[in-house]
């Protein structure tokens, strides 16, 4: 007979509700934490952020990102801690450069237009976001096992929306348009950010990611033919090349794609605002369920954000679930709305 020894990678957690929840298991009470947490909304956050050029500096600082990202843990209580970084670093490290512009968001000088402008770009060498891992290590060790590190990157779609737009849009017009005039192009393109997004995903996985979403902001933008053609194709190669650690899809506005998402290989799928956490449930039997509570709910009083907090665990009911808002807190609201939303989740959700 022989014994295998099974090695602790990993040293115990001592708030690990999350990584139980999105692996399915029973939790003594639903873990909760906010997406876009880090920053924004902190005082903290500006503080560290006004004193430097800008957060772009911040995001290649790690030490100081790994201050902001621990930030929310201690101050909020959140069951989780995301990475201080940015989707856009993804880009930057094909080649194509972004500037952050305050108070107006990202801009990138030079956009994809012609085939030729791929030819320029390369698969991002792991190496290039050294300073991402470099705070990951930082924050793992600062956090001392309190709760997981969430890492992130953003979905190839939403990736390739600015690689061609250059910033935000209100049509994504110019992105959508590729898709009918040059789908190769496009899928040429989308292939090439997909290997350099799980190259850096596996790479904040060795440097202690615990676990990983992927933001597809900009899904909803998508006919659902396009969806399954030009995005979750790519996000599906995506959840099968990471076999490490539990990932969480989240696909602003598709609400459509729900069915689709049920072959997908992760664990948990992200709910915005307007989908029905009921009607998801039945779609999604086998999933944990991330969401849902409209941010602007946090604009209202306490007693408002408990009801509402109330409703939306009642509509999750009692399955996998980690709470979270419908998208990112709003840069506006009062942090202490958000602290008594995340008591409320804690209080409500005990059993
Ligand atoms: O969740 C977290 O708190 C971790 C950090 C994080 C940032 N961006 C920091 C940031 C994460 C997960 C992101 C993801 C991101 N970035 C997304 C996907 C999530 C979503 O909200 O849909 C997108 C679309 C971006 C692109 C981006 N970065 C935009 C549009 C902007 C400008 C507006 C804004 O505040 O979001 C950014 C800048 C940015 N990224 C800030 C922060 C804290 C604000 C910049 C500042 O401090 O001045």
């Amino acid at each position: 007979m022989s014994f295998h020894i099974v090695p602790i990678f990993a040293a115990m957690l001592k708030n690990d509700l999350i990584l139980k929840a999105a692996r399915g298991e029973k939790t003594e009470r639903t873990p909760v934490w906010l997406m876009r947490q880090a920053g924004r909304i902190l005082p903290e956050y500006r503080a560290v952020r006004n004193s430097l050029s800008g957060f772009k500096e911040l995001v290649e600082t790690p030490a100081l990102a790994a201050e902001v990202t621990i930030q929310p843990v201690d101050i909020l209580g959140v069951d989780a801690a995301i990475i201080f970084s940015d989707i856009l670093v993804i880009p930057e490290a094909m080649g194509l450069t972004y500037e952050m512009v305050e108070k107006k968001g990202p801009h990138f000088p030079k956009t994809v237009e012609k085939a030729a402008d791929i030819d320029k770009l390369k698969v991002a060498d792991p190496s290039d976001l050294s300073y991402v891992y470099e705070a990951i290590k930082i924050t793992k060790k600062e956090l001392d096992s309190r709760v997981p590190l969430i890492g992130f990157a953003g979905a190839p779609w939403t990736i390739f929306s600015y690689m061609i737009e250059g910033g935000g849009s209100k049509t994504f017009s110019k992105a959508r348009k590729l898709l009918y005039t040059d789908p190769e192009m496009a899928d040429r393109l989308l292939d090439m950010i997909t290997k350099s997004t799980i190259k850096y995903l596996k790479s904040q996985i060795r440097a202690g990611a615990d676990m990983l979403q992927i933001f597809d902001s900009w899904a909803g933008v998508l006919p659902p033919e396009h969806y399954s053609r030009f995005s979750l194709k790519y996000i599906a190669k995506i959840c099968d090349a990471i076999t490490e650690v539990p990932i969480t899809v989240f696909a602003k506005g598709a609400w459509w794609a729900l069915p689709e998402m049920a072959d997908l290989n992760c664990r948990t799928v992200g709910l915005d605002w307007n989908m029905n956490p009921k009607e998801a449930r039945k779609i999604l039997p086998n999933k944990t369920l991330q969401g849902n509570l409209d941010p602007c709910a946090l604009y209202a009083d306490n007693e408002s954000i408990k009801q509402e907090t109330k409703k939306m665990l009642d509509a999750f009911g009692d399955h996998p679930h980690i709470a979270n808002l419908g998208h990112g807190v709003y840069p506006d609201t009062d942090p202490n709305k958000v602290k008594f939303f995340i008591e409320s989740v804690k209080e409500l959700s005990t059993h």
